[in-house]
Formats: structure tokens, C-alpha cells, sequence
């Protein structure tokens, strides 16, 4: 059941700091700080002279934000929609691994992408949060999320597993060994996520811009996907007009959409570049946009906004999931004043078995 809760969604999005200490559960080592994910999971990484990255929707946002983590750790990696990594394969070596991420493990467009792989010969691993499902019988090796059932068809807690999922895949690739700040960093994420949840003025913000013309969301570095992400959940279940950009290509193009009716949603967090950001936001501002920011105060973001969405700190690499929380909230809200069908908005379907 919905467990006093309205919709599936919002117990979901309650429920992510529990999803995240299981999926951390006994990977990381609470007194030495070591990662361990298994050895034959990696061997099969740590092999990886380059890495792919396939999958769809929400878990295409997962494989942007991963395809960064593991640039960051010196392996050139890239993310693919699964269905365009069908159309137009890329060229691959002997030692290039193909990681499908999906939560189901049952998308159509993402198996298609991960068989083109086998049929290569490539190593594949899938990245889900089913057990036995397609994906994980196929691929050679799988990484499961942990996050218990997700029934609501807007992803929420899977996306925040899938990228903790791939925080420790980045770690296992550098071969960081012990790293105490960053593991204890990954250990206090589910109570920060918490914090979120029972801090949040989510509900303030969508009630102030509910009749927005239209929703846009900007971010960089490894708030990019944030800001995708943020607008994916936003037309999905609102039906509303909702984009999310790059931040800084919001001058080439988008800014021409940006007027007194479209607040932008920018996310300001950590370490990436958030100083341009806040150059943005001033530009967003200049053209008299509403501005909610949603940031963990490491710049002056806040004094230029309309509204603030805080996060704690937390290292770089995870303050993005304390993000998106703030924005799945903001994105529930909107739906549910607008009277949507939350758990299962129009047209769409939990899992998506057809290409
Ligand atoms: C968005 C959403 C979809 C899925 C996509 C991939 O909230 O749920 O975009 O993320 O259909 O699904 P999986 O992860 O099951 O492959």
C-alpha cells in the first residue's frame, strides 16, 4: 500500500534514504572506508580502457551523470540514448565495457543496445534494480541498486540508487582504495537526504509558480543532469512545458524563451563551475524570469534568487542527488495541485518493452 501517503511518488521519494543505505549496505566498509563491489564486478571495471554508457529516460540522466564520474577518474567514458546507440553504433575496442543502466532491467530500447554490445563481443554490465530481470541475466555481470519496489511510474528513488550505484563504480575504477572522506561522505548522503525531506519548502515554491507558463531548469557539471532531470519529472507528471539545459548554453538559444512567466530552476551545488552558474542566473534575472535556486550555499546563488531550495554540503560528486530530491518535491507538487494522475500520468507506462 501507499503507506499513508497520497501517491506511490511521494512515499517513494520518502523513501530514499533507506533505498540508499541498502544500496550501500555492506559495499562500503564503515571503519576502513573501503569499496568493495565483489571482485569479479571489479576485475570487469577496473579492465575497462573505455566505458559506454546505455539506457533511457530518467536512467539516461543516471548514465550522463556516471559518464562524467568515470571521465573525472581518467576513463574516457560517454552516454548514449540507448535507442540512438542502436541507430548509430559507436566504434568500440577490446576493452571497451558497455554499461546498461535500467531500473527494470526491461526496457526494449536499452537491451537492444546492450545485445548490440554482446554481439560485438564487448563486456556488458547492467546497472538495475531487479533481480533476474532481462538485463542482469544477459549481461555478463550486474550491479543491483537495491532500492525495494518502485511503483510509481515517475522514477524517483531508483535514479537517486542509480547514482550512488555509479559513485561507487567511479571509486572501484580509481582505485581509491580507502577513502575516508568520501566514504564517510557516501554514509551521512541518506540522512542528509532526510534532512531534505523534512526541511523542504518544496511545497511553497510549486504552490508560488503553479501557473507558469512553462518550467525551465539549468545546471552544470554534475548538476547537468539535475537539471534534465529535474524537467523530465516536471512534464511527466504535470503535463506542463518543462526544459532543461546546460547552463552555459543558455545564451545560445533557450534565453529567448525565458520571460516573467518561466521561472528557471538553477542548481547550484558543489564544485563545477557553480560561479558561471550564477553568472546565468543573473542573466535569467536581467530578463525578469523568477529564480529558484536550489543550492547548498557555496555561492552568493541565493542573493539573486526569487526562492532558495537548500541542500547540505556534501562532497561534489553526490550533492546532485540532494538536488534532485528538492526538485522531485517541487515536481509532485505542481501535479498535485494541478490534480494530475500522479502514479500513473497519461500515455506513459512503468516499463517500456517495446522499441
Ligand atoms: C521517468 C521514467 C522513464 C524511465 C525509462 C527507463 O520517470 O520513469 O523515463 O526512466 O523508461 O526505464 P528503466 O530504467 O526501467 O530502463
Amino acid at each position: 500500500g501507499k503507506g499513508g501517503y497520497d501517491h506511490y511518488m511521494l512515499k517513494e521519494i520518502h523513501e530514499q534514504p533507506q533505498a540508499l543505505r541498502q544500496c550501500l549496505q555492506e559495499r562500503v566498509d564503515e571503519l576502513s572506508g573501503a569499496i568493495d563491489l565483489g571482485d569479479d564486478l571489479q576485475q570487469t571495471v577496473r579492465g575497462a580502457e573505455f566505458i559506454q554508457l546505455v539506457a533511457c529516460g530518467t536512467s539516461y540522466h543516471a548514465a550522463l551523470y556516471a559518464a562524467q564520474l568515470f571521465r573525472s577518474q581518467g576513463v574516457p567514458a560517454q552516454a548514449f540514448v540507448a535507442s540512438e546507440y542502436v541507430t548509430a553504433p559507436p566504434p568500440y575496442s577490446e576493452d571497451t565495457l558497455v554499461i546498461g543502466i535500467t531500473q527494470s532491467g526491461e526496457t526494449a530500447d536499452t537491451l537492444s543496445a546492450l545485445r548490440e554490445a554482446q554481439r560485438r563481443g564487448v563486456e556488458t554490465l547492467a546497472v538495475t534494480n531487479v533481480v533476474g530481470s532481462t538485463a542482469s541475466r544477459e549481461c555478463a555481470d550486474a550491479l543491483y541498486i537495491r532500492s525495494g519496489p518502485e511503483i510509481g511510474v515517475a522514477a524517483t528513488k531508483t535514479f537517486s540508487a542509480q547514482v550512488v550505484a555509479a559513485n561507487l563504480v567511479a571509486a572501484v575504477l580509481e582505485d581509491r582504495g580507502t577513502h575516508h572522506d568520501f566514504a564517510s561522505a557516501l554514509r551521512d548522503l541518506p540522512s542528509q537526504v532526510q534532512e531534505v525531506l523534512d526541511e523542504t519548502n518544496a511545497e511553497t515554491v510549486a504552490e508560488r509558480f503553479v501557473d507558469s507558463e512553462a518550467f525551465f531548469f539549468i545546471g552544470r557539471g554534475y548538476d547537468y543532469p539535475v537539471a534534465l532531470e529535474g524537467a523530465l519529472k516536471m512534464k511527466e507528471i504535470t503535463y506542463e512545458h518543462a526544459e532543461g539545459f546546460a547552463a552555459g548554453e543558455l545564451k545560445h538559444g533557450p534565453l529567448a524563451l525565458v520571460t516573467s512567466e518561466t521561472p528557471v530552476f538553477a542548481v547550484v551545488t558543489g564544485e563545477t563551475g557553480s560561479k558561471k552558474t550564477v553568472g546565468n542566473v543573473k542573466e535569467v534575472e536581467a530578463r525578469s524570469a523568477p529564480v529558484v535556486a536550489v543550492t547548498d550555499g557555496r555561492t552568493d546563488v541565493g542573493r539573486y534568487a526569487d526562492e532558495v531550495l537548500e541542500v547540505p554540503e556534501t562532497d561534489s560528486r553526490l550533492a546532485p542527488v540532494l538536488a534532485n530530491v528538492q526538485l522531485q518535491l517541487v515536481s509532485y507538487y505542481v501535479a498535485e495541485r494541478l490534480g494530475r494522475n500522479i502514479d500513473k500520468p497519461r500515455n506513459l507506462a512503468k516499463s517500456v518493452t517495446v522499441e
